[in-house]
């Protein structure tokens, strides 16, 4: 193993050159098989690009604020977003089947929030997956957390499992309590799951070198959207991880949380795929909504 001694910072990470994609709209996924690339190629459009509605929460959180009743608040957000990242429970029951969207299904799970976060275990087979259709599964990969080995296991034991079925895997950095949320960090984290073969990563915006984080992750980096903030800030967000090089967006309360969910997830969309500047997208925000102001 390397001398963690000698270990230089890294700092070249070739701002400005674009990983070659050959042909392949998204990163890092040309010599995949075709199955894989077929359903990449419904997560992302393209543009390379997704915009992804997260509503997973319950599967540590119950019922959290914006997600008591998923077919009332979540299911007419549906048609606005490429791709919906859900538990199986939600899928069958709530989703409706003739939904045109990439399901990105979560395959990670355990302990409450009444528990230790990172001790998680894979929660469904990958043949379950084929049978739902999925277009991809997530799993939390908890850095530096207390089960971080465990979860890395999960991670790649998914990994076979996909290659295995043509699914990719999306490896979601879950960041404990006390870790420092900058661009090291996430560099660090989003390289070690795109290194253990995910296809795609899940990670936070941070205001200092995210461009870094993206370059030096050779799969594509989905910005996760974290609690809510004010309309603008969280669509500058978005704007700002994009224009640093993600390739789209997870955000699940900044648009379910809102006064106007279905104005927001709008909005949302058209940061990612119509390049509408933050002010831009707020005006359409404040327009579909009739002046929500949140
Ligand atoms: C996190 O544990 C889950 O993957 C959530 O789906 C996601 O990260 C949360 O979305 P948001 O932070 O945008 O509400």
């Amino acid at each position: 193993m390397a001398d963690l001694e000698g270990n230089l910072d890294a700092k070249d990470f070739g701002i400005g050159k674009v990983q070659e994609n050959h042909g392949f709209p998204v990163k890092g996924a040309s010599q995949l098989d075709f199955g894989m690339r077929h359903r990449l190629a419904r997560i992302f459009g393209a543009d390379g690009r997704t915009a992804m509605l997260a509503f997973d929460h319950g599967y540590f959180q119950g019922p959290t604020s914006g997600l008591e009743r998923i077919d009332l608040n979540i299911v007419p957000l549906a048609e606005h977003v490429d791709a919906l990242m859900a538990t199986r429970g939600i899928l069958r029951s709530v989703v409706p089947a003739s939904s045109d969207n990439a399901l990105v299904l979560r395959a990670s799970g355990g302990p409450s929030i009444l528990k230790e976060l990172s001790n998680e275990r894979i929660a469904m087979d990958m043949e379950d997956a084929v049978r739902i259709d999925a277009a991809g599964v997530a799993v939390q990969v908890f850095i530096g957390g207390e089960y971080e080995t465990q979860s890395i296991q999960n991670l790649t034991t998914l990994v076979d499992a996909g290659l295995k079925a043509g699914i990719p895997v999306l490896g979601v950095t879950a960041v404990g309590k006390d870790m420092v949320r900058d661009s090291r960090y996430f560099g660090l984290a989003t390289r070690i799951i795109a290194e253990l073969g995910a296809q795609m990563v899940k990670t936070y915006y941070v205001e200092e070198g995210f461009a870094d984080v993206t370059a030096g992750c050779p799969v594509p980096i989905i910005m996760a959207g974290g609690k809510k903030l004010p309309a603008l800030d969280a669509l500058t967000m978005a704007y700002k991880a994009i224009q640093s090089g993600a390739a789209g967006v997870d955000m699940g309360r900044n648009i379910f949380q809102r006064k106007d969910p279905l104005a927001m997830v709008q909005a949302v969309g058209s940061v990612v795929h119509a390049g509408l500047t933050p002010d831009q997208a707020l005006q359409q925000y404040k327009d579909l909504s009739g002046g929500a102001d949140d």
